[in-house]
């Protein structure tokens, strides 16, 4: 599975966003240490806090399916149907990574291949 693979994966999950508040999709991809993917999409709520990002979905459908070792996620967000700009995850999705990836998590995006140590350099831990 190829960076741009994963990330062809995420833009198509991103076709599943239920995103009628926002107007913006969101799409992840997440990539096991054994292979699979899992993916996941935003999914908004009327009362607007419940949201959740793509990210958290995918990490949340892997982990409760007994997957919890990870080597890379690809992330994909769009108003319009055009991927092509970076769509950096937000600080609780990059918290969430942190629960279960080290600091050499790779997240792939519109803009090239980033790590979690980059994207929250100081992270909350027990
Ligand atoms: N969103 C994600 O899915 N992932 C992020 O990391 C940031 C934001 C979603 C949440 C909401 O449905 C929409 O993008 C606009 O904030």
């Amino acid at each position: 599975m190829t960076e741009k693979e994963l990330f062809g994966l995420a833009v198509k999950a991103s076709e599943k966003a239920y995103c009628k508040y926002s107007g913006f999709s969101v799409g992840a991809a997440l990539l096991t240490s054994d292979g699979k993917v899992f993916t996941g999409c935003n999914i908004e709520n009327a009362s607007y806090s419940l949201t959740v990002c793509a990210e958290r979905t995918a990490i949340f459908k892997a982990v409760s399916e007994g997957y919890a070792d990870f080597a890379c996620i690809a992330i994909a967000g769009s108003a319009g149907g055009d991927f092509s700009a970076p769509c950096y995850p937000c600080g609780a999705c990059l918290q969430v990574m942190s629960e279960f990836c080290g600091g050499d998590f790779k997240i792939i995006l519109a803009d090239g291949v980033h790590t979690l140590d980059e994207l929250m350099p100081k992270r909350f831990s027990l």
